[in-house]
């Protein structure tokens, strides 16, 4: 079965839904206006319960089938969150907060799901519960692990968990997927390295923080080449190297270094923490200064579950008409990791067709990808939970 008629007949609405929320976007935790508008429309369409303040700003719409034999609950996240990126679009309905914008087709997935939630409360032609899961601070802020930290799995009985992202370049209709770890794990740090300063002309008179911090970030490079596995992936970037002085004739008593670690695997994740400490300690050493390591860890890496992966590409196989796309894992983040963590369930990637990458300034979810999404999440409460 391809596009759902019914979900046609909203299409138009849906679009502006998804434009009013692209012209006010609004980032991290500070989802205020999206979140009163979602919880609004959510009242409107009928839900049985909506709960807002989930992690701070998240909202939560309960939708109870026709019947409900089984007692199953199934989810269905969306993120509403803009990023700060000025925009470049000149689109009608462009962004009216300077330097705010939705960069990521967060106001695509809020509008797709918000479309499914009014074709769920208006057709309930499914035994069971729908949870329609909407979060802030996708980007950074960890909003998917404050709403979970705020119970969300155990207060609605939520068994399985979907969730979707568009995705530029693949073509407009097809959906992409991955069983198991599908994004990478992100965990930052900040290096302090601690020398002594002196003229430039007499470094015999100091402990020069530039080259200790250099071989430190060249020794940085051993972890992914020569600890870790070559068949397990890893990423160790410096993306920062700030001394304390701007001077020709100076010798910077510190250095900060920044970064980022990327990897899949919990043992490689844990491998390469101890490696960077140890590595960034003693090198510190070796030179005679020392160095202040604040490691941070971020996101788990996200990973599917095959039962629910293969359900869910076998839904966008019949709303799609076309193959499901088998997608390569991502050394990105994804903050759905943490709903994942906390029960099974999948993520699929929607086709945004030829379009500027996400986080560009010239960046447009594609507005002909509604129908299909919605379809989709309409489709996979029907099928997962058929009625009578
Ligand atoms: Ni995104």
């Amino acid at each position: 079965m391809p596009i759902k008629n019914r979900v046609s007949e909203l299409h138009a609405e849906i679009t502006a839904w998804r434009r009013d929320i692209h012209e006010h976007p609004e980032t991290m935790y500070d989802t205020v206006r999206t979140s009163a508008l979602v919880a609004d429309k959510l009242r409107e369409f009928g839900c049985d319960e909506v709960v807002e303040g989930i992690g701070r700003t998240g909202v939560v719409g309960i939708i109870k089938g026709r019947m409900d034999t089984r007692g199953h609950v199934v989810g269905l996240r969306a993120d509403m969150d803009a990023l700060p990126i000025l925009e470049a679009t000149g689109l009608p309905y462009a962004s009216k907060v300077a330097g705010k914008m939705h960069a990521c087709g967060h106001d695509g997935h809020t509008a797709m799901l918000l479309g499914a939630a009014k074709y769920l409360a208006e057709t309930r032609n499914f035994d069971g519960t729908v949870a329609v899961v909407f979060q802030p601070a996708e980007e950074g802020g960890a909003g998917g692990e404050a709403m979970v930290k705020d119970g969300l799995i155990e207060r609605f009985g939520i068994k399985e968990i979907y969730g979707m992202h568009n995705m530029p370049g693949l073509p407009l209709g097809t959906f992409s997927i991955k069983p198991g770890a599908f994004y990478a794990a992100t965990d930052n740090f900040t290096v302090d390295v601690v020398g002594k300063g002196s003229h430039a002309a007499r470094p015999h008179a100091g402990v020069d923080t530039t080259v200790v911090a250099s071989h430190i970030v060249l020794a940085l490079q051993t972890i992914a080449s020569r600890n870790a596995d070559p068949l397990q992936s890893l990423v160790v970037s410096v993306t920062s190297f700030r001394t304390s002085s701007d001077a020709y004739n100076v010798i910077p008593e510190h250095v900060e270094l920044r970064g980022t670690v990327r990897t899949f695997d919990k043992a490689i994740r844990a491998l390469a923490e101890e490696r960077f400490k140890a590595i960034v300690t003693a090198t510190a050493t070796a030179f005679g200064a020392t160095a202040n390591i604040d490691y941070q860890r971020g996101y788990p890496s996200m990973v599917n579950a095959e039962t629910e992966t293969g359900f869910a590409a076998e839904v966008a196989q019949r709303i799609s008409g076309k193959p499901v796309v088998n997608a390569p894992a991502i050394m990105g983040g994804e903050d759905f990791a943490y709903m994942l963590e906390a029960c099974p369930g999948a993520y699929i990637q929607i086709g945004n067709g030829d379009t500027a990458d996400v986080h560009h300034p010239l960046y447009n979810f594609n507005d002909e990808a509604i129908p299909h999404g919605t379809s989709y999440w309409a489709e996979l409460v029907e099928t997962r939970m058929p009625a009578g």
